[in-house]
C-alpha cells in the first residue's frame, strides 16, 4: 500500500482521499482553510456529496487532515487537487498551483507530483520546468485529470469510464497506473499534453451536446416539436447515445463554464479562434435569461410587483455547489426587472444569491402568494409541486419548469399554467387576466 499526500480538500481532494483511503491507502490530506481541515478532523464533510461521509467514516484511521505542509513529505504520491478559478481574462486562474509547487517539502524519498485539477495545456511542461528549477528534478510529474460529477463523485471515482494518465517518463505514468489498478479501467496512457487536453476536450465536448438540445428546444418552441421526445429519438441512435440531452436553462457549476472559458482563452492565446465553443458559451448564456421572456408571457412585460419563486439554487441536484448557478444570473434578472424574488433549496446556502432575494425553508412557504414557481434545480423534492395545495396556496398558479421535471398534461389538469423548456405551448397556457403577450411569444 503506498502513502498518498493530496493537496486540496475540495470536492476533488476530498473524494481522492476519501476513496484512496477505501482503497488500502494511507492518506494526509492538506488544505489551507482551518475550518475545513478542523469540520474533517472532527468527522463532518464541509459540502454535500453522497458516500463521502460514509467513506469518511469508515476509513477514518487511514485518512489524516492538516494545515501543515510539511505531512506530505512522506507521500509517495502528491496528488494537486487545488481548485483554477477563471482570471477576468477567463484563462484559468492557476496561482494556487503555484503555490503548492513552491511549497512543496524536502521530500523524503521519490514521488510522483500528480496533477488532478484542471490546467490549460502546457502547464505540466511549466511545472516539470518549475520543479527542475527548484532542484526538484528526482521528483516525477504526471497529468491525471478528474472526470468526476459532482453528485455522483464517489461512484465517478470508483468506476471511472477510464483514468487518463499522461507522463514524461513511462516509470512515473506505471505507477501511477499501479494506484487504479484495482478499478479495472481502461488506462489511457499519453503524453502531459494530451492528457491536459481530453479533460478540457471531453467537458467542451459535453456542454457542446447542453447547448446543441438547448438550441434544439428553442426551436421546438417555435414550431410544435417537443424536445423530450425529440432527444429521446436522437439519444437512441448508437451513433450519439442519450447523455447530456436533457434541455433546460443552462449549465453551470464550477467546471462548465471556466474549464469552457480557459479553453477558448487557450485556443484564442495561440492564435485559433474556436467559434464553435464561442457559440456554446454563448448558447448558454441566453438560455438561463429565457426563462424571463416566458415569465413576461404569462405576467406581461412588467414584473415589478410580480412574486417569483426560484425553486432549487444549486447548479444541479444533490450538491450544494452554487458556482456559477444559473439560478444567480436569475435571480438578478428577476431583481432588475423589479420583481419580488423569493427562493428555496433544500441544501444550497441561499446567501449567495444576490442582495434582495427573499429565502424560505420550505417549498410550501416559498410559493405561498406567489405568481410564478420556476424549477431552477431539479430536486426530486420538487416532483410533486403541481398538487392542488401549491395551486390554491400561489397568487397566479404559473410553474415554468426549468428543467422539464413535471408532466406537462398533469400540471395542466391540475390546473396550472406551464412551460417548460422546449415544450409545445399551449394558448390555453396563457392565464386570461394576462395583460400583453411579450415578442418572446412569436419566437
Ligand atoms: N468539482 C468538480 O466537479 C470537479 C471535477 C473534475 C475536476 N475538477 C477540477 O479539480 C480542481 C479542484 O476542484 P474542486 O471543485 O475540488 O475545488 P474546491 O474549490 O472545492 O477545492 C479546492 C481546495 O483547495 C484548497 N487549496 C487552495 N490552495 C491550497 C494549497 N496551497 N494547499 C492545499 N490546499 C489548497 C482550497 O482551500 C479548497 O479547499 C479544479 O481544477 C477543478 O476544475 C473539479
Amino acid at each position: 500500500m503506498s502513502r498518498v499526500g493530496i493537496f486540496g480538500a475540495g470536492w476533488v481532494g476530498l473524494v481522492t482521499g476519501v476513496c484512496f483511503a477505501e482503497l488500502g491507502h494511507d492518506v494526509v490530506i492538506r488544505d489551507v482553510v482551518p475550518e475545513k481541515i478542523e469540520a474533517l478532523r472532527a468527522g463532518r464533510v464541509p459540502f454535500v456529496e453522497d458516500d463521502v461521509p460514509e467513506l469518511l467514516e469508515k476509513n477514518r484511521e487511514r485518512l489524516t487532515f492538516t494545515l501543515d505542509v510539511r505531512d506530505v513529505a512522506a507521500s509517495d504520491f502528491l496528488f494537486i487537487c487545488v481548485d483554477t478559478p477563471p482570471t477576468h481574462s477567463g484563462d484559468a486562474d492557476l496561482s494556487r498551483v503555484w503555490t503548492v509547487v513552491d511549497e512543496l517539502p524536502e521530500l523524503e524519498g521519490r514521488s510522483v507530483l500528480v496533477m488532478k485539477s484542471t490546467v490549460p495545456v502546457g502547464t505540466g511542461e511549466k511545472v516539470r520546468a518549475g520543479l527542475n528549477d527548484r532542484g526538484l528534478g528526482q521528483l516525477g510529474y504526471v497529468s491525471n485529470p478528474e472526470f468526476l460529477a459532482e453528485g455522483n463523485a464517489v461512484r465517478d471515482f470508483m468506476q471511472p469510464d477510464r483514468v487518463v494518465i499522461g507522463a514524461f517518463e513511462a516509470d512515473d505514468a506505471g505507477q501511477v497506473a499501479s494506484l487504479y489498478e484495482p478499478l479495472e479501467a481502461p488506462i489511457v496512457r499519453c503524453d502531459v499534453n494530451s492528457a491536459e487536453m481530453i479533460k478540457l476536450a471531453a467537458n467542451a465536448f459535453l456542454m457542446t451536446r447542453i447547448s446543441f438540445i438547448n438550441e434544439i428546444a428553442n426551436v421546438c418552441e417555435a414550431t410544435g416539436a417537443d424536445v423530450v421526445k425529440v432527444a429521446e429519438g436522437v439519444g437512441l441512435d448508437h451513433r450519439l447515445g442519450p447523455h447530456f440531452l436533457r434541455a433546460g436553462i443552462g449549465y453551470g457549476g464550477s467546471c462548465f463554464p471556466k474549464d469552457s472559458l480557459a479553453l477558448k482563452q487557450l485556443a484564442s492565446n495561440s492564435g485559433y479562434h474556436f467559434q464553435l465553443l464561442s457559440a456554446v458559451i454563448e448558447v448558454n448564456e441566453l438560455q438561463k435569461r429565457r426563462v424571463i421572456g416566458k415569465l413576461k408571457r404569462h405576467l406581461g412585460q412588467q414584473l415589478a410587483g410580480k412574486t417569483v419563486t426560484l425553486l432549487g439554487l444549486a447548479f444541479k441536484p444533490q450538491t450544494d455547489d452554487m458556482r456559477e448557478a444559473p439560478s444567480i444570473v436569475l435571480a438578478a434578472r428577476l431583481l432588475a426587472e423589479g420583481a419580488d424574488v423569493r427562493a428555496w433549496d433544500p441544501v444550497a446556502d441561499g446567501e449567495k444569491l444576490p442582495k434582495g432575494v427573499e429565502i424560505f425553508g420550505s417549498v410550501a412557504e416559498a410559493v405561498r402568494g406567489a405568481h410564478a414557481a420556476v424549477i431552477v434545480t431539479e430536486w426530486p423534492e420538487l416532483r410533486g409541486l403541481a398538487s392542488p395545495e401549491t395551486r390554491a396556496a400561489m397568487a397566479n398558479p404559473l410553474i415554468v419548469d426549468g428543467r422539464n421535471l413535471l408532466d406537462p398534461e398533469e400540471a395542466r389538469r391540475a390546473g396550472f399554467a406551464y412551460e417548460g423548456i422546449g415544450r409545445r405551448v399551449r394558448e390555453t397556457d396563457v392565464l386570461p387576466e394576462t395583460p400583453e403577450p411579450s415578442v418572446e411569444r412569436a419566437v
